[in-house]
């Protein structure tokens, strides 16, 4: 299992010590929650934001955009150099052109659902993914609670990619922590985004070897 801190739970006025810890921690990705005060009631961070970010850690960004009309601020980000973008299903008509646009910008292209929105449409444009960001809570803020039923709905979405045989990962935001990471694992997730799960932990810096560890124990 992979992990990806959300910095979103960090001390927002420290971002240096949130990347260290990302770093020093050994997380695979560092998640950053991009919101627009119109898609979702908060707003974050900027696309300069993401690219200073970039500018001072090694740790591949995964950038989530929770905006209305993606298309209009996408290359920005691109700018930064992501490894991962994911943009809504709620926000994105054009998501074809959308996902190749991220795919054409050196990042890997995802395709996140809020808790509501159904897994079931996915089949279709499953081959032009590499990954589905599945919400766990609904976007807006950190530190809220885990939704259970969204682990229905990774166990559904790794029968439909096997079936298809396709390459996607599954990726689960929101609520993430040590007491449900392994009934995460256990439905077949690839990813995991923590934020107050990880920043809000006495050591920041071992929960992130200490939830890896947790999944690991389930798939055993
Ligand atoms: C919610 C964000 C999440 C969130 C994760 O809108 O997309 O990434 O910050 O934080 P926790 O793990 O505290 O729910
Ligand atoms: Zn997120």
């Amino acid at each position: 299992m992979k992990i990806a801190p959300s910095i979103l739970a960090a001390d927002l006025a420290d971002m240096v010590s949130a990347l260290a810890v990302c770093r020093d921690g050994g997380a695979d990705y560092v998640h950053v929650d991009v919101m627009d005060g119109h898609f979702v009631p908060n707003l974050t961070f900027g696309a300069p934001m993401a690219r200073a970010l970039a500018l001072h850690t090694e740790v591949p960004l995964d950038v989530h955009l929770m905006v209305s009309n993606p298309e209009l601020l996408l290359d920005e980000y691109l700018a930064a150099d992501p490894a991962m973008v994911s943009v809504h299903w709620e926000a994105a008509p054009h998501l074809d052109r959308l996902l190749a646009r991220i795919r054409e910008g050196g990042a890997r292209a995802g395709l996140a659902l809020n808790p509501g929105t159904p897994v079931s449409g996915l089949a279709d444009i499953l081959p032009v993914l590499d990954f589905v960001l599945l919400m766990s809570v609904n976007p807006g803020f950190a530190g809220q609670a885990f939704i259970p039923y969204v682990l229905d709905k990774a166990a559904y979405l790794r029968t439909m990619i096997e079936e298809r045989g396709v390459e996607v990962a599954i990726e689960i935001d929101g609520g993430v922590k040590e007491t449900n990471i392994r009934e995460v694992a256990a439905a077949g997730v690839d990813i995991a985004v923590a934020g107050s799960g990880i920043f809000a932990a006495e050591d920041p810096i071992a929960q992130i070897g200490r939830l890896r560890g947790l999944a690991r124990e389930e798939k055993t």
